[in-house]
């Protein structure tokens, strides 16, 4: 199934069991990643003239996340225009999902995120326009040679299916006891994808913009061991002991 067609979703909310409460890896890394986001976005003020900075944050979620992209932008901005001296730039961000995505609680929780970046930076800051794109990042979502930043946490390696070769009946996901044609497949389909996703985003892009995207890897001789692994073999033991009293 194409994964524009997925119902499973992060958890939306802010209870217990929420995405926004149990994203502290994501924020982690979000973190870490600014000063890279920093360097990209100086790059960019040496290179190209910009009024307004269109910026996209592709698969944002709907948690607190979203809007700390945001927020580290207009930060970064802020210091390098007040270092080069410049008039700050209007915004422009364009938040993306899948479909399914709860946009309309990022829209709830703008007037309070807007009214303390007001208190936060007075009139120095730009307008700051926010847009839903909701959609497939495995297809056209922009204009072309319209945007300057590009940012992406966690997201792609969503894959746009899973391998069509796939054949895992002892594992929810890959695990090293998986077969090796298996690890190939996902990897093809991996290659496939992010492919195709930086052919769509090189189109979107003014020439010179920066992009900067974080996702998660493995290396190759480590055992994996997550969280999913047990969860996998929880699923297994209990079908076997559903057929076990079926026959
Ligand atoms: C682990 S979350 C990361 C959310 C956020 N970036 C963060 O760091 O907290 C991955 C997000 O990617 C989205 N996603 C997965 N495949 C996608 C696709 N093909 N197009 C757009 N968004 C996608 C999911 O719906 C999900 O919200």
């Amino acid at each position: 199934m194409d994964t524009q067609q997925v119902v499973l979703h992060m958890n939306h909310g802010t209870g217990d069991n929420s995405y926004a409460n149990n994203s502290i890896i994501q924020k982690k890394v979000m973190r870490e990643a600014k000063a890279i986001v920093e360097e990209s976005i100086k790059r960019l003020y040496t290179i190209i003239p910009i009024h307004c900075f269109k910026v996209a944050d592709l698969g944002c979620f709907s948690g607190p996340n979203a809007l700390q992209l945001v927020s580290n932008v207009m930060d970064i901005v802020d210091t390098t225009t007040s270092n080069l001296n410049l008039k700050p730039p209007v915004f422009q961000f364009f938040l993306n999902d899948l479909y399914g995505n709860d946009f309309n609680s990022i829209f709830k929780s703008l007037p309070k995120f807007l009214e303390s970046l007001e208190e936060k930076k007075g009139h120095k800051l730009g307008p700051c326009f926010i847009n839903a794109t909701p959609g497939t990042f495995y297809r056209r979502l922009f204009p072309n040679d319209s945007l300057h930043f590009l940012h992406s946490s966690l997201s792609l390696h969503w894959l746009s299916q899973p391998p069509k070769e796939l054949v895992n009946k002892e594992n929810i996901h890959l695990t090293s006891t998986s077969p090796r044609a298996m690890h190939r497949a996902y990897l093809e389909q991996f290659q496939k994808d992010f492919k195709l996703f930086l052919k769509l985003r090189s189109q979107e892009m003014v020439a010179g913009g920066g992009m900067v995207l974080t996702l998660l890897g493995r290396d190759k001789t480590c055992d994996i061991r997550t969280a999913l692994t047990i969860i996998g073999t929880t699923l297994n033991e209990m079908v076997l002991e559903v057929h076990t009293k079926v026959y």
